[in-house]
């Protein structure tokens, strides 16, 4: 893997930070000076100052994200991150997509960042279940309205599932995940989200799982993610 990958899962800095690193001269592969466009397998003695590095495992993690949390690395408001929430454990994983901050549910993050790159590009769109409550109660026809796709300011939304759970209370299931895409949807159809919750990504779960709490993947939920993010192309 390029130099710069191999120090992220090291859990020294982002690629972008590595490159930085790598550019002022302070990493070395086997006793020299590394590059930008340097491959490094398992077998390469790789140095930062001189200190040597070890790439770290791969580690996927499911997370229940509370509400007043952001979905970023750091954020100048100085509002709590959902990376400080995973900050115990060993690995320096990133979040796949976002959940905005006033929204609670099912969030991944990992280190594998070809995985997270498959799953989060439009191409092979998992499954994303989010429960809305919202205001008003939608009708049949609203909930098949949902379903067929509604007309955004940036395009008309693909066909998804859409449910009513109680009054006031509805299920969405997308393989969209446009910016704020379920309140814009539920807003064009009359009803603006009070409260939104995801509860599944890609058919992970979040039972027994507390807000604020999370869980490393089982290796079978792993393989699943990898197949698909293959299959659905
Ligand atoms: N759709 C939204 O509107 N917000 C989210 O956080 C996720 C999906």
């Amino acid at each position: 893997m390029r130099l710069n990958a191999y120090l992220a899962r090291a859990g020294v800095a982002s690629r972008r930070k590595a490159d930085e690193l790598i550019k002022a001269g302070r990493v070395t592969v086997n006793g020299e000076p590394g590059q930008l466009n340097t491959f490094v397998s398992g077998r390469d003695r790789v140095e930062l100052d001189g200190w040597p590095l070890e790439k770290q495992r791969l580690a996927h993690l499911l997370l229940h994200k509370p509400a007043g949390v952001v979905t970023t690395a750091s954020d100048p408001q100085g509002r709590p991150t959902v990376v400080e929430l995973v900050a115990d454990h060993e690995t320096r994983v990133v979040p796949v997509g976002r959940l905005d901050a006033d929204t609670t549910g099912a969030l991944l993050l990992t280190n594998d960042g070809e995985l997270a790159h498959r799953l989060a590009h439009p191409r092979y769109e998992v499954e994303k279940v989010y429960e809305a409550e919202v205001e008003g109660d939608p009708s049949d026809e609203t909930l098949r309205r949902l379903e067929r796709g509604v007309e955004l300011d940036d395009g008309r939304t693909a066909p998804a599932r859409a449910k009513r759970l109680a009054p006031s209370r509805v299920e969405l299931a997308l393989h969209e995940g446009r910016k704020h895409q379920v309140k814009r949807m539920l807003e064009a159809v009359g009803h603006p989200v009070t409260r939104l919750h995801r509860s599944r990504y890609a058919g992970l779960s979040l039972e027994g799982v507390e807000p604020g709490e999370w869980r490393e993947l089982e290796p079978g939920e792993v393989a699943r993610l990898h197949s698909l993010s293959r299959s659905e192309v």
